[in-house]
């Protein structure tokens, strides 16, 4: 089995190795190519990549490589974590929403928006390349942000899933509280990528009992500390928001925190290098515990598993993905993205169907899929107006003057990266 990572020089990727390396029996991979255009975090990520592979006795192949054509040259499934822009682009992203007083963050509101700017056009680029080289090739989109991206993605006709490690996350905490093995938890996972909420967590599987109440009884406390949010209102909801729910419910919070400290891109960037000094110490062949204070634990986890169910190897049969919406929630567009357990399997992926969803939740839903539909279309046709109306459509955004404002900044922010602008 071939499997490529684009963006596979990301300080990233060694989680993702160490997952291949540990979860072989489940996705026996032969050769694993890790293309990249930086080569100066290629060549030290890619050969920690060798390493960790050595150690744990993997016998699969490492490939590096600049050239995306022979990357995804009859690869089986194709993961992409690609930041265009880098961790530069990123910090701006976080830091101009904020003169408006508007909260700055790489997925959510206007930072977010310009995130999807950049990137929807260069994955386009890259899933036609991985088409036209292997069209039963599977990809397992990583990029944020991922409902955008999933949406262009499947929009244009490709086999292309959503992946994202919240759910994941929350399965192995919650996991943890209760004393279970993780295989054991069923999340009722609902909403959008960045935009979800746990409304039940059962036993066994899809039908078994819900424990949700007695979690938050007995653990409400831990679970409430790790979304940052007051404890009364998880009681007062009785299901678990996203940690991305925070820059909804405490907007005024986060922004006014985000004026006291250095943006997360800033310490990411300081992580990066201290990371890419020790990937290039010969002596590391594991991953290093550094890597446990960037977001994505489990990554590899959730990676390993749907690209296995995908492929027909022995994934778990259910998993929370981004994919169609599809008359899944009744309240959105069929065509919308959304973010909820689904059977995968070799044909893809099919949303289980979800319980009636409150219209606390389902209103900030239907409002935020809008303006996903009308980022994707800044996105593919460009124009300070399709900007303007997708800002104007964000519930953290709404007015006029703020859609305005930003409007200007995302253009003079990212004007190197939008040929339209
Ligand atoms: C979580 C999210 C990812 C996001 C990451 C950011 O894993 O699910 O979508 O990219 O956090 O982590 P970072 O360490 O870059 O702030
Ligand atoms: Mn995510």
């Amino acid at each position: 089995m071939k499997l490529t990572v684009v963006g596979g020089g990301s300080t990233y990727t060694p989680e993702l190795v160490d997952g291949f390396a540990r979860l072989r029996d489940t996705l026996p991979v032969g050769e694993l190519v890790l293309a990249d255009p930086a080569a100066d975090r290629l060549e030290p990520v890619g050969a920690l990549a060798r390493r960790i592979f050595a150690k744990q006795g993997h016998g699969g192949r490492i490939v590096t490589t600049g050239d995306l054509e022979a990357a995804v040259d009859g690869a089986d499934a194709v993961l992409l974590q690609l930041r265009v822009g880098g961790q530069a682009a990123r910090e701006r992203d976080e830091t101009w929403p904020v003169e408006c007083g508007c909260v700055g963050q790489e997925t959510t509101g206007a930072g977010g928006l310009a995130k999807a700017l950049r990137t929807v056009p260069v994955v386009l680029d890259i899933a036609e390349r991985i088409r036209r080289a292997n069209p039963d090739a599977w990809i397992i989109d990583f990029t944020n942000p991922v409902g955008i991206v999933t949406r262009a993605l499947l929009q244009a006709g490709h086999r292309a899933v959503g992946l994202c490690n919240v759910a994941i996350g929350l399965q192995r905490k919650f996991a943890a509280l209760l004393g279970v093995a993780p295989a054991e938890v069923h999340l009722d996972h609902v909403g959008l990528n960045h935009l979800t909420w746990e409304t039940g967590v059962r036993l066994g599987g899809p039908e078994g009992e819900n424990v949700l109440p007695r979690l938050l009884a007995d653990h409400g406390d831990a679970v409430a500390a790790d979304l940052r949010l007051p404890r009364p209102l998880l009681d007062r909801l009785g299901v678990v928001p996203s940690y991305y729910l925070r820059y909804y419910y405490a907007h005024d919070e986060v922004v006014a925190e985000s004026r006291t400290k250095p943006s997360r891109a800033a310490e990411v960037a300081a992580m990066e290098r201290e990371l890419l000094a020790m990937y290039a110490d010969p002596a590391l062949d594991e991953k290093p515990a550094l890597l446990a204070r960037r977001g994505g634990a489990y990554y590899s986890e959730a990676a390993v598993d749907l690209a296995a169910a995908l492929l027909g190897g022995q994934g778990s049969p259910y998993q929370v993905v981004n994919t169609w919406n599809r008359g899944t929630l009744p309240f959105l567009p069929d065509d919308a993205v959304i973010e909820v357990p689904a059977a995968v399997g070799r044909k893809g992926a099919t949303p289980l169907p979800v319980p009636a969803v409150d219209p606390l939740y389902a209103g900030l839903m239907a409002n935020v899929t809008a303006y996903e539909d009308l980022a994707l279309r800044a996105a593919l046709h460009g124009g300070r107006d399709r900007v303007f109306r997708a800002l104007l459509a964000h519930p953290l955004v709404g007015q006029y003057e703020y859609a305005d404002r930003l409007t200007d900044l995302l253009i003079a922010h990212n004007r190197e990266h939008l040929p339209w602008a």
